[in-house]
């Protein structure tokens, strides 16, 4: 499988919340549009959103059945150990140890509508 990966335009002048660069290692597998779908959900609109809430993706039992609603804490948690939030989730995605890099993706998460 081919995946790209588009970096962040450098130096963009936008207003918009800037991507992280952490972000990147997401961007294999989720995209920032709604309604597309990759080896991960679409992340557009996350925040406040039920986990395992798409009806378009194909989720694991286990984070069906987690209860978890997406805020900064539980994406924090989240993004902290995925299998250890929700053991038997398919996200094969280790963590981000550095709380530094994973409140910029949070902070960048909870921005997407
Ligand atoms: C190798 C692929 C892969 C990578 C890398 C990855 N994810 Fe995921 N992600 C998934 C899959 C697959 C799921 C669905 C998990 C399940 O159903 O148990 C998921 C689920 C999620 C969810 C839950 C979405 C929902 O609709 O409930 C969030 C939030 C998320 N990922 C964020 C991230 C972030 C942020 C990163 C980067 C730090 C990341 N993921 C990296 C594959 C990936």
């Amino acid at each position: 499988m081919v995946l790209t990966i588009s970096a962040p335009a450098a130096g963009s002048a936008s207003p918009s919340p800037q991507r992280p660069a952490s972000f990147l290692q997401c961007a294999a597998c989720h995209s920032v549009d709604p309604g597309r779908n990759g080896v991960g959900p679409s992340l557009a609109g996350v925040a406040g959103r039920k986990a395992a809430s798409l009806p378009t993706f194909n989720y694991s039992a286990a984070l069906k059945n987690s209860g978890l609603t997406w805020d900064a804490a539980s994406l924090d948690r989240w993004l902290t150990s995925p299998q250890r939030t929700v053991p038997g989730t398919k996200m094969p995605f280790a963590g981000i140890p550095d709380p530094a890099k994973r409140k910029e993706v949070v902070d960048y998460l909870m921005t997407l509508k």
